[in-house]
């Protein structure tokens, strides 16, 4: 059984300047779900009793999204006091004051941790019985990061941070040769409640930003005989936070990067190209299904089996059933049945429904429309608040004129129905079971079952017109010649005869 902490505190009260944003960097999104949101589930999904998120900048923003995806989640203010310390007491404060057992800390802007490793690191630390065990990893390049200053028997003497680290140097003595160590703190701890509890009342803001930090926690548990570890993480994208807008995009990429791989690996989905495949975190995909280059699966989207999708689709927040095939399309809150097939180039807005074996072919936007089975929507068409019966056809260029220009209105189109090409059906209206509508008819009334309605000026044919008024022209020389014609082979066919 592997050991569940007693609480997660999720930090996620400062302001992110260098994201550049009038949106709060903790609610800027990867893989469709936001930086605090990833953080969030990682620890709630530990099993925790209680998360609790401290925030500050945009603080209403922050905490109604931490209560929609979480409504457990205990808000905690941060005050006017700074740093990683304060942030920890502010949520040490929110929780239950008589609380013990291990409690982690993690980053609201660090969105690749998982689960997994936070119950490591839980595992590791109370297997171990640490006061501290705080999440380190070996970087090339350390700058900016706190150092892990080990002892000789390899506990964790202290953290110091970079800036400080710069001071030591060029101070001499204490921690001189912290600049040099590669081995970073990730921000990432789990603490015994209590150490962490007293030793923060110890922390002062004497340092090189004049902040709280957290990282004092460390030295001073240590300074009262308590046992600070080191745990490392080999998969250092986990412990990579966003600071701005450019590794919001690296930490998108890499995040896109795992979910396909577990598309393709566990799930036996076939992606063609995975650098232009993008899925959201909620995303599920069945076996076999085809995901074609340039296809965009977001929001709670869900693909069944034996699929065909893409290329250049994008599909939110949509259903689509085993066997169906989905070619250069865009769909929102769409439900597409067994063995349908949408596109090339359509837009099916909220609403729409087709049932299998149905069509929705090139160049047709629907919206609020349940198209039923076996119906088929092939051409160049607008179908908006229209229900269509099963085996119905609407032909090439057919508009349901659905809007008068204050309320929209609702078409029926019944069972196994034929409208003719360029139809425009104007609202409200019902053609019934086994109709039909005449190529270019605008249908103003209803139409029973069996009838073919027929609505459109009768034909005129005036003689002689080109000639009249287009004298001279390609058209004119055309018609006289055809007329030739015409009258060479009426000639002939009068001799034979
Ligand atoms: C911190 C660590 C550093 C570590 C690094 C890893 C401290 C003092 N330093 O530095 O050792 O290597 O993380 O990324 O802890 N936050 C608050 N309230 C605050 C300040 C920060 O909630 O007053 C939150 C931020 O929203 C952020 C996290 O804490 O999610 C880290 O803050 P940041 O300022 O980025 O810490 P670093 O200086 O990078
Ligand atoms: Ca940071």
């Amino acid at each position: 059984m592997s050991a569940i902490p007693a609480a997660v505190i999720v930090l996620a009260a400062g302001d992110g300047t260098r994201m550049k944003s009038s949106t709060s960097k903790v609610l800027h999104r990867i893989g469709g779900r936001s930086l605090v949101g990833h953080a969030l589930l990682a620890a709630a999904h530990t099993g925790t009793p209680r998360v609790a998120v401290t925030v500050r900048a945009h603080r209403d923003e922050v905490a109604a999204h931490v209560t929609e995806l979480w409504p457990t989640a205990i808000i905690a203010d941060q005050d006017d006091i700074k740093g990683t310390g304060r942030a920890a007491e502010c949520a040490l404060e929110a929780l239950p004051s008589g609380l013990s057992g291990t409690v982690l800390v993690t980053y609201g802007d660090v969105p690749l941790l998982t689960t997994q490793a936070l119950l490591d690191l839980t595992e590791a630390h109370e297997q171990a019985a640490n006061a501290v065990t705080v999440l380190t990893a070996h970087l090339e390049d350390p700058t900016g990061y706190g150092r892990v200053i080990r002892d000789a028997d390899g506990s964790v003497q202290a953290i110091v941070e970079h800036k400080d680290a710069v001071r030591a140097r060029e101070a001499g003595g204490e921690h001189a040769d912290a600049l040099d160590v590669r081995e970073i703190n990730s921000g990432i701890y789990a603490f015994d409640a209590d150490v962490l509890r007293n030793s923060l009342l110890q922390v002062t803001t004497d340092n090189a930003q004049g902040e709280k930090y957290l990282t004092d926690v460390l030295a001073i548990a240590r300074g009262a005989g308590r046992r600070v570890a080191g745990h490392g993480i080999d998969d250092r994208w986990q412990i990579e936070g966003v600071n701005d807008k450019a590794q919001l995009a690296r930490l998108g990429k890499e995040f896109n990067r795992r979910a396909l791989h577990r598309l393709m690996v566990e799930d036996g989905v076939i992606v063609i190209d995975p650098d232009t495949t993008w899925v959201d975190a909620d995303v599920s995909v069945g076996a076999d299904t085809v995901l074609h280059p340039g296809t965009q699966l977001h929001g709670a989207t869900t693909i069944g089996s034996h699929c065909t999708i893409g290329p250049d689709t994008t599909l939110t927040d949509t259903e689509v059933a085993d066997a169906a095939s989905v070619v250069r399309s865009q769909a929102q809150l769409a439900v597409i049945g067994e063995r349908a097939t949408v596109g090339p180039f359509s837009y099916l807005r909220p609403g729409t429904t087709l049932a299998a074996d149905g069509k929705i072919g090139a160049f047709v936007e629907t919206k609020n429309a349940q198209i039923g089975e076996g119906a088929k929507v092939p051409h160049l068409t607008y179908c908006g608040d229209a229900t269509i019966g099963a085996g119905a056809n609407i032909g090439a260029g057919t508009i349901f004129a659905n809007y008068d220009g204050v309320n929209k209105h609702h078409t029926d189109v019944g069972e196994h129905s034929f409208i003719g090409s360029n139809s425009v059906v104007v609202a409200p209206r019902t053609i019934a079971d086994g109709a039909y509508v005449a190529a270019g008819s605008a249908v103003v009334a209803d139409v029973e079952p069996g009838q073919l309605a027929v609505s459109r000026a009768q034909q005129r044919n005036v003689d002689g017109w080109v000639a009249r008024r287009r004298e001279g022209t390609a058209t004119h020389r055309a018609a006289l010649e055809a007329e030739a014609r015409h009258t060479s082979t009426t000639t002939e066919g009068t001799s034979e005869a």
